[in-house]
């Protein structure tokens, strides 16, 4: 008979969640699901008798835990935690021993080592009061000579009856699309090689029991909190078994350890809930909200006028100086100058890397404007891509030896242009001292921060970099926000190709995607808010006949769309008409009136039977006073009527008055008549309103209908 060693049970406790460790000669999660309020610490202790698992024939004669940190040199068949080796070949399968555990409430610090190829391991792991896990790892070379490492991941064993998985595709102007998959045997793998978080591979996955949907179900979200290359992967052991395993991709001998250097992994954020998805998504905001942007979005969301898609390269001063007038006129608070200001840039083809303001465009330089923003009462804004050059700039000309390559090799070129390799000093000191330049020199309160393009040969000395540019790339905004604490930071990457929570601990808002369609927007903007809160999604209304798709809405469903994020127009005001113009004021002060509710409230998406064509979403107020909820009309309705309204969240025992905010124009004239509850001020209980609920009311598609609660 093999020997069983008892295991010492640790506990992590969140507000509804909980995590069991058993700690042997290695640690594993054995339970991370509901909280246990019964379970005293010695009950723990001695039910855990009742987690041992049978050893059946046929295979190793010792129960093998799948465990935080996997080593095939254990017996562990799935993908090792740990991958790494010599230069001579040896130590390629370390075999750990924990030598500490350390519990500081609801944190756990596990030190391991193997004496004999002379490596540490420190497994991190911290469960909030948001129940949201942090997970990280740091691998320590304490030998004498180069470990070199090819994959280090956070491992994270998840429950068996995790059967469906949701994930996230997409790219340009369609981003954050949400896939289901099943999860029996094999696995789930995700990669992303494109050097930025990406648009085409979101650096999460959700797996959970069967069927799971936003109010039902047990869920398990996982996200990997890192702007570089990552691989996300499931395995379901043959033994039916699963685990989850996420980590930052490496290239080819990226990662050399030197004698006692160390390296720790892009920390992995994962969130349980046993009803369903939109508990997790709460969490997760919670979580962003009081960890990662603890108090720096202190001052309520400015709302934007950004002059891209109103001017594109061609900058006139005047002009931008009447768009400014127009756009204080209509309530923006934050006016910001997209591409096109600098030295040549006329078009996407020139001038990356020429950080100077263009004298034949700006003769006068950028003080007038800004000096005029900022008279009118709105911040200003300016728009840099620090990170890229052109071949056709003063930059390149003088320093082509700064370009992310490998020598010798060309490489293809995306929207014309190439990538600054950040590991090369001068080049870092060159892009801190222009953006320092610009926000010392000029009263500049934001910075879009952009990233066009996808990265092929992320080389350092010829050596493999992707996460050293993505590294140097961190260190570039944290000393440029030390010396400019006031600065706020855009995170855009063509539109959404950089959001996740490493970047939002140095930043203050995402550009979801550069398209602007709303029917586009909601299923965006959807798939996004699993993991992130309205206001750091950065919503604008475009013009009337959408840049991206050619689509024309209402002002209705434009206006609506916008306004659960952080609300902004994408368009030249000067250009409006009288009647437009008056439309944006209305939406702008109906964002400023509902801000603070929807940026501090909990959000819920709405689900209906006839899911494809109609969706919704809301927020209440943390003390359950108020609600607004947006009911989005996507595609014709399958069927004549669309069923009942169920509003979540609310107080059961108190009553609300529903008023209708905003709907189509056409919404009475469309039918014989629409519910009455639309159109006289009506009274539900909480109770009524979650559980039987509302008649809908007829919609045509790609309209949305806005309605407030309040408690009575
Ligand atoms: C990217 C951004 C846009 C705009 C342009 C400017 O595509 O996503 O919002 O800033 O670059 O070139």
């Amino acid at each position: 008979m093999p020997m069983t060693i008892q295991p010492q049970l640790y506990s992590l406790i969140g507000t509804n969640s909980q995590l069991l460790l058993a700690v042997s000669d290695n640690a594993d999660i054995v339970y991370y699901g509901n909280r246990l309020p019964y379970a005293t610490h010695s009950d723990l202790q001695q039910m855990a008798i009742g987690l041992e698992r049978p050893i059946p024939f046929g295979r190793l004669d010792t129960d093998i835990a799948v465990s935080i940190n996997p080593q095939l040199g254990r017996g562990n068949f799935g993908a090792s935690a740990l991958e790494g080796f010599r230069e001579n070949g040896s130590d390629w399968a370390p075999v750990f021993t924990i030598t500490a555990v350390k519990q500081d409430g609801n944190k756990l610090i596990i030190d391991c080592l193997d004496q004999q190829a002379q490596l540490g391991w420190q497994t991190q792991i911290e469960l909030d009061q948001n129940d949201v896990l942090q997970l990280s790892q740091t691998v320590t070379n304490l030998g004498t000579s180069d470990y070199h490492v090819i994959r280090c991941a956070n491992t994270a064993p998840i429950a068996d009856n995790a059967s469906e998985i949701l994930s996230f595709y997409g790219r340009w102007i369609k981003e954050f699309q949400q896939h289901r998959s099943q999860l029996s045997h094999g696995g789930y793998i995700q990669e992303n090689r494109r050097g930025r978080t990406s648009h085409e591979h979101y650096p999460a996955v959700i797996v959970g029991e069967h069927g799971f949907s936003d109010d039902h179900g047990q869920v398990w979200g996982a996200h990997l909190a890192w702007s570089g290359n990552h691989r996300m992967r499931i395995d379901v052991k043959a033994d039916g078994r699963r685990v989850l395993q996420a980590e930052a991709l490496y290239l080819p001998g990226e990662i050399t350890l030197q004698p006692q250097q160390s390296l720790t992994t892009p920390t992995l954020y994962m969130s349980y809930s046993h009803h369903g998805l939109n508990t997790m998504s709460q969490h997760f905001h919670q979580h962003v909200r009081t960890s990662i942007l603890k108090d720096r979005l202190h001052k309520p969301r400015p709302i934007h006028l950004n002059t891209w898609e109103g001017i594109y390269f061609d900058h006139d001063p005047n002009y931008i100086t009447a768009m400014a007038t127009e756009a204080a006129a209509m309530g923006v608070e934050r006016f910001i100058v997209d591409d096109g200001w600098f030295l040549g840039r006329n078009d996407d083809t020139s001038s990356l890397g020429d950080w100077f303001v263009d004298p034949k465009k700006y003769p006068a330089g950028l003080s007038p404007i800004i000096n005029h923003v900022h008279q009118l009462g709105m911040e200003f804004g300016l728009w840099f891509e620090p990170e890229m050059i052109n071949k056709d700039a003063d930059l390149y000309r003088q320093h082509p030896e700064w370009l992310l390559a490998v020598d010798g090799y060309d490489q293809p070129t995306g929207r014309h242009q190439y990538v600054l390799d950040l590991q090369n000093p001068a080049a870092f000191a060159y892009l801190f001292e222009r953006l320092d330049h610009f926000l010392s020199q000029y009263e500049i309160d934001y910075i879009k921060w952009d990233m066009n393009r996808e990265i092929v040969q992320p080389a350092h000395n010829n050596r493999a970099a992707g996460c050293g540019q993505v590294e140097r790339y961190y260190a570039l905004v944290d000393k440029l926000l030390a010396k400019h604490p006031k600065v706020e930071i855009e995170s855009c990457a063509a539109g959404g190709g950089r959001i996740d929570y490493e970047i939002l601990k140095r930043t203050h808002r995402f550009w979801c995607s550069d398209n602007n369609d709303p029917l586009e927007r909601q299923e965006i903007q959807r798939g996004m808010s699993y993991f992130y809160p309205p206001e750091v999604m950065g919503t604008h209304i475009g013009s009337h006949c959408s840049h991206t798709t050619r689509r024309t809405h209402t002002m209705n469903f434009r206006g609506n769309t916008a306004l659960f994020g952080h609300m902004g127009l994408e368009l030249d005001p000067v250009k409006a008409g009288d009647q437009e113009k008056t439309a944006f004021s209305h939406y702008i002060q109906l964002h400023k009136k509902y801000r603070h509710l929807l940026h501090s409230g909990d959000n819920y998406r709405l689900s209906f039977n006839d899911s494809a064509a109609l969706q919704g979403n809301m927020v209440v107020s943390k003390s359950q006073s108020d609600a607004l909820v947006s009911i989005n009309q996507l595609a014709m309705p399958t069927y004549c009527l669309s069923g009942r309204l169920h509003i979540p969240g609310l107080r059961a025992d108190q009553h609300y008055t529903i008023t209708v905010v905003d709907g189509p124009d056409n919404l009475h004239s469309m039918v014989n008549r629409q519910p009455p509850w639309l159109t006289s001020q009506q009274h539900f209980s909480g109770e009524w309103l979650q559980t039987v609920g509302l008649t809908l009311p007829i919609m045509d598609p790609e309209s949305s209908l806005l309605l407030e609660l309040q408690i009575q």
